[in-house]
């Protein structure tokens, strides 16, 4: 028998199996961005490196609450992960933020900043799709796209030097508005 949760949002309009792998595929470019931004992290050294590190930190942490906050709606929803790293990795819903050939810090910040770009379109389409129809969704992907809208706004301010202005994090992966999906 379907959850009264899944009934309900199927009433209102919602395709649960699209919006099952949406929130897969959201959750597999979440996992795959928190490796790379370890490597990306890792990479920025030396006094310019120094600079960024601390931001790549906040980023890196709160996407990986964005994988945490996203995982309990999938299986509430009557999904479940894949039991393949790899064949979860593959359905990452951006490209995989690698470390570019030619590491320089202004390289390292754009590819930073392409991978918060993805993450706003994937959240713009998941509140898309639900709004009126799916709150609880709806509140989780909005709650992370404002996260991500100030990740770009972060690289960005970094890269062109134009004002984002915001100032930083009182703690690592504070995560201002996805904090409350989390246990922790
Ligand atoms: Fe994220
Ligand atoms: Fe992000």
């Amino acid at each position: 028998m379907a959850k009264k949760n899944v009934e309900i949002i199927q009433k209102a309009g919602i395709d649960v199996n699209k919006l099952i792998e949406m929130l897969i595929k959201a959750a597999a470019a979440e996992f795959v961005t928190y490796y790379y931004y370890t490597v990306l992290r890792s990479h920025a050294t030396g006094i310019e490196g120094e600079a960024i590190k601390e931001i790549i930190e906040d980023a890196r942490i709160e996407d990986r609450n964005h994988f945490e906050a996203l995982v309990p709606r999938i299986y509430e929803l009557g999904g479940k992960l894949p039991n393949d790293l790899v064949e979860f990795a593959r359905k990452a819903g951006c490209m995989e933020p690698k470390l570019p050939e030619n590491p320089s810090i202004k390289e390292i910040l754009k590819v930073l900043l392409e991978a918060e770009r993805c993450a706003v379109g994937i959240y713009s389409g998941i509140c898309k799709y639900t709004f009126g129809k799916d709150p609880r969704t709806y509140d989780l992907s909005l709650a992370i796209l404002h996260e991500e809208i100030e990740h770009e706004a972060w690289f960005e301010e970094l890269l062109t030097g134009e004002p984002s202005g915001h100032f930083r994090r009182r703690r690592p992966g504070e995560s201002p508005y996805t904090s409350k999906f989390l246990k922790t």
